[in-house]
């Protein structure tokens, strides 16, 4: 059985994206499904299957803890029920953004994160100098009763001047414009587990 997000939640992000280009939704998918992710990526980094990020890309890739500490893990269909309903849910709002804002996205790229305490992801952009067709990351959180004063916040810079924490609370998305929006994420003091994925936009130079 598949599970949609919440329509008024998967409304409001689609707003507030077309009106300001980022969105914070609270319980976005059902608590029950919150829950067997984060008890699955647990599992997987307790077998060691997560394995440090690397920065950039292909042969540009460089593994660089003094930027980014955490350990990660691809997720594709089919490895786990939760996984598979995770994905059902982003590809409910992959069709509703390229319905209501014609961003013609392609594909959903998406890995589990695992952040030990202390860890942490200077401020940067989404994208890759050669590779610029992630368009819109979703950041999905799986920590229950987080305290503002454990730290670990995405915090995304709007303008200047302005910028916002968001803090990885268990159901919370949060979600951006790729190409618009530095954004780092803030030490923590204790584990901080999300689903991070970018959807893709068609390539224009295929043909
Ligand atoms: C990333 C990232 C944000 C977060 O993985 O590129 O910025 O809140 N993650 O985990
Ligand atoms: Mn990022």
């Amino acid at each position: 059985m598949s599970t949609p997000p919440n329509l008024p939640s998967l409304q409001a992000l689609i707003d507030d994206l077309a009106v300001q280009g980022w969105s914070q939704q609270p319980a976005f998918l059902p608590q029950s499904l919150t829950a067997e992710l984060a008890q699955e990526c647990r599992s997987r980094a307790a077998a060691g299957e997560l394995a440090p990020a690397a920065i950039g890309r292909a042969a540009g890739q460089a593994i660089v803890e003094g930027i980014r500490g955490d350990r990660i893990l691809w997720i594709e269909g089919g490895q786990s029920a939760a996984c598979e309903q995770f994905l059902d849910a982003m590809e409910a709002l992959r069709q509703a953004l390229n319905r209501q804002l014609f961003l013609g996205l392609e594909e959903l790229e998406c890995h589990f994160a695992f952040y030990a305490p202390g860890a942490y992801y200077l401020r940067h952009f989404d994208r890759f100098r050669d590779d610029d067709l992630r368009t819109i990351t979703v950041v999905f959180y799986l920590n229950p009763d987080w305290l503002p004063e454990q730290g670990g916040a995405l915090r995304l810079y709007l303008d200047e001047s302005r910028s916002l924490d968001v803090l990885p609370e268990a159901g919370t998305l949060a979600c951006f414009v790729s190409a618009e929006f530095a954004h780092e994420v803030l030490p923590a003091s204790r584990d901080r587990l999300s689903l991070t994925g970018w959807f893709r936009r068609r390539s224009d130079n295929v043909l």
